[in-house]
């Protein structure tokens, strides 16, 4: 594990909006929801975890910026500091009682990733990452997977829902170019847990496009910190921007990308 100040501030403020998600998640048909757009849904859940994470983490370190979910930008008087915080990734997920979602809480500083929680309070796993300490679950120290052959491993992705039909061509054809070379695809339907399972070496590599930053920045880096690669899904790019991603471990992660290249 790791123990720093910073970590407790992060898993604590995690664990707090975990405890209510985790009652919510209990008697979901129950809440409040409402439609972003089409295919796009947030419920009084998100916004509750979101308010208790951007509280806990103000109080603990004022003057950092926010980039979240729901609230938006907050700047702060810190300019070298911001969290990206997601509050429930996988809110589809949660809505229809699947239990794969997560509180996701990045920090930049100057610009790089430095710190990263990813939980999910159905499972009661805790994800984190701090850099030059490495990714961990709980108390398991993790690393990305060693397998080298395509055609043994297992893919993870995102697919666009319907409010992105503009974007829907592309993912089938980049899909169709993957199922040709990989074993077999996965979907979980949140980000940050779809990179901490390639950190944990499940998925062998992960891509998915028209991503925010409060989707991925707590999970890229405990892709970083398991020994994997982070990059922007064509390649050259910056993912911070871009919010396209591949992420893998070294050899699957290369290939993934040349694939994605020839199905353009
Ligand atoms: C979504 C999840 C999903 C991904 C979407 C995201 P949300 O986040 O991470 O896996 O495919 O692109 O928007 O809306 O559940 O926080
Ligand atoms: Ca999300
Ligand atoms: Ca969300």
């Amino acid at each position: 594990m790791i123990r720093s100040a910073l970590m407790n501030v992060m898993t604590a403020a995690a664990l707090k909006a975990g405890k209510g998600l985790k009652r919510d998640f209990g008697e979901v048909e129950n809440l409040q929801v409402s439609m972003k757009g089409p295919g796009d849904f947030v419920s009084a859940a998100d916004r509750k975890a979101e308010k208790v994470v951007f509280e806990e983490l103000s109080r603990a370190r004022p003057g950092y910026g926010f980039v979240m979910e729901e609230s938006g930008v907050v700047e702060g008087t810190d300019k070298s500091h911001r969290w990206h915080l997601d509050p429930l990734d996988g809110t589809t997920n949660f809505l229809h009682a699947i239990p794969i979602f997560a509180v996701s809480i990045g920090l930049e500083r100057d610009g790089q990733l430095v710190a990263g929680v990813v939980y999910n309070p159905a499972t009661d796993d805790m994800y984190v990452a701090e850099r030059g300490q490495g990714a961990w679950n709980n108390n398991r120290r993790l690393r990305v997977s060693q397998r080298r052959d395509m055609a043994m491993s297992l893919i993870g992705c995102g697919v666009p829902h319907l409010g992105k039909a503009a974007s829907h061509p592309r993912f089938k054809a980049e899909l169709a170019a993957v199922m040709a070379r990989a074993q077999n695809v996965r979907r979980l339907g949140a980000a940050a847990l779809d990179l901490a399972y390639v950190a944990a070496g499940r998925f062998d590599a992960w891509w998915e496009r028209g991503l925010n930053s409060w989707d991925y920045a707590a999970g890229a880096l405990l892709v970083r910190e398991a020994g994997g690669f982070v990059s922007d899904a064509d390649g050259d790019g910056d993912f911070m921007t871009s919010g396209a991603l591949c992420a893998g471990n070294e050899w699957i992660h290369k290939e993934l990308l040349a694939i994605l290249k020839s199905a353009r």
